[in-house]
């Protein structure tokens, strides 16, 4: 059963808000935008419709192996970033942060390719669960614990195209 956690409205405010605060942080410098997919695709495309800055948007797709909701640490990357993001500022936006284990593992691998400046930007933290240490630096939502869906979050695929966010409940 899907019980509603954060509407359509809540939701753009908090998409709105981020992207203040990205304006002012980064001051009409270019920004690349690296969304992580599939889950982020629906909140990248709202976020960077808010934000007036010099923008770049780039795709990756990273696999963490098992099929359950749990992430199990073993990560690949089924498709990699086009851009050369040396020198660059990155924000990389994810859906949720929940182990860590996931952004951890892209953020250790992109701070490799020397950025200027990496910043996490994620629509929801389940703050609770995290197992490595890794920050938002821009955080829509936070949340104790519970399964979520919607807005581009998936469970088993289903329930991409929901414009609110649920939560799952037996
Ligand atoms: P982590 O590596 O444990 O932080 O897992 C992060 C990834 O697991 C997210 O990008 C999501 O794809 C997925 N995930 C974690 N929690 C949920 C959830 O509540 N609903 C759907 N996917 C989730
Ligand atoms: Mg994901």
């Amino acid at each position: 059963m899907l019980k509603r956690l954060f509407s359509k409205k809540e939701i753009e405010e908090a998409v709105q808000r981020l992207a203040s605060r990205i304006e002012k942080d980064f001051e009409n410098k270019e920004i690349i935008f690296v969304c992580l997919l599939k889950g982020s695709f629906i909140f990248t495309s709202d976020l960077v419709r808010h934000i007036k800055n010099p923008s770049i948007i780039d795709f990756m797709r990273v696999s963490s192996y098992g099929k359950g909701t749990q992430s199990k640490g073993a990560i690949t990357i089924t498709k990699d970033l086009e851009e050369d993001i040396q020198g660059k500022n990155v924000i990389l936006v994810e859906d949720i942060i929940d182990s860590g284990l996931t952004l951890k593992y892209i953020r250790d691998m992109l701070m490799a390719k020397e950025p200027k400046s990496l910043k996490i930007c994620a629509l929801v933290d389940k703050r609770a669960r995290r197992v490595v240490e890794v920050e938002g630096d821009y955080v829509g939502f936070t949340i104790e614990d519970g399964f979520i869906v919607g807005y581009g979050i998936d469970y088993a695929e289903r329930y991409r195209n929901l414009p609110d966010i649920y939560v799952i409940e037996e």
